[in-house]
């Protein structure tokens, strides 16, 4: 059976990466990428809007090696936002401070997230900061308090895996949070390992985010979680302008719909760029019964 480390093994493997990226985003990686260019993404995302759902982007790349590549791939986001205005579309920026530079340097991801945000507060937009693994949790909460002090239109994501997200959720309030289960392999020491644990504390977390007063980005595809969130805000009259649900692109297209038609917030995350394979891996590992076979064509050409 392919598991899920086995995917999260994958997804750090320049082997297979070099391979896989050589082919472009095919097999099963087109139907959850929205291809490589921003053309393509703003193409996908006015799809989306059509059908009453709102995006946001995320240029993928991950790993950056120097400063250049990091104010690169500055450079893009501001690009990115800058056509994201151009066309007027419903969406926002999600980023990861790595690919800005934060394992090179910490001032210059600094500086690189200062420039992108003076360009999204321009254009109204808000950037929301992927959560990366455990090793960055902490250089991630820090830089971002750092940019709360000048500026309001950003945020982060937090994890439900992490026995310490309780906690630093209370430090978060106020600040639009979109809170997740958590999508890497992290030890027992740090992270509930089981999916009902996690499930519970993951409930938890959006409970006491909400109940707070401050605004909730509930991403899951898990319908469960999804039925409690609505049953626990109509208990607590928590409108529907006071969070938003998101999903991934070309995950439960139908029900993503559906929620929207209910007259919630659905927001579809849309990852773009020709840096897509390590996203696509952790897909994988998340759900390989729906796409184990794109593995294997992508070994095989
Ligand atoms: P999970 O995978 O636990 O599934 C629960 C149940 O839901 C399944 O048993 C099944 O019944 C149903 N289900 C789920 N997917 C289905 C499908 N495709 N079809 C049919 N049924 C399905 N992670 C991170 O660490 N940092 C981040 O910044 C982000 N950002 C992010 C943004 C957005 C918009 C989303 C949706 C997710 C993330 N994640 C993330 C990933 C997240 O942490 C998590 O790994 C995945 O969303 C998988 O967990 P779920 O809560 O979706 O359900």
């Amino acid at each position: 059976m392919i598991t899920r480390s086995f995917f999260l093994f994958l997804s750090q493997n320049k082997f297979v990466k070099n391979r896989a990226t050589k082919w472009g985003p095919k097999f099963g990686a087109k139907t959850v990428i929205a291809g490589e260019t921003i053309n393509e993404a703003m193409k996908t995302v006015r799809e989306l809007n059509e059908k009453g759902l709102a995006a946001t982007v995320d240029h993928l790349g991950e790993f950056v090696n120097n400063r250049e590549e990091a104010i690169e791939s500055m450079e893009y986001c501001v690009k990115t936002l800058d056509a994201i205005a151009e066309s007027g579309v419903d969406c926002n920026l999600s980023l990861k401070l790595t690919s800005l530079g934060l394992d090179i340097d910490r001032n210059l991801c600094r500086d690189n997230m200062l420039r992108i945000l003076e360009i999204a507060q321009g254009h109204g937009n808000f950037i929301r900061i992927d959560m990366e693994d455990y090793s960055h949790l902490d250089a991630t909460l820090d830089l971002l308090q750092e940019l709360r002090q000048q500026f309001s239109n950003v945020g982060t994501a937090i994890q439900g895996y992490l026995y310490r997200s309780e906690n630093d959720i209370r430090l978060l309030e106020g600040i639009n949070l979109r809170l997740i289960k958590g999508a890497y392999k992290e030890a027992p020491d740090v992270a509930y390992q089981q999916k009902e644990e996690v499930d519970q504390n993951y409930l938890n977390i959006i409970k006491s985010h909400m109940l707070n007063g401050s605004y909730a980005a509930v991403a899951t595809h898990d319908h469960r979680i999804i039925d409690k969130v609505k049953a626990f805000t109509k208990e607590n009259n928590i409108g529907k302008d006071e969070f938003e649900f998101q999903m991934l692109y070309g995950f439960r297209t139908q029900l993503q719909t559906d929620i929207a038609s209910e007259g919630y917030k659905m927001r579809v995350y849309v990852p773009f760029g020709e840096d897509w394979y390590a996203y696509f891996m952790r897909r994988l590992a998340e759900r390989p019964q729906n796409v184990s076979f794109a593995i294997r064509g992508m070994l095989s050409k």
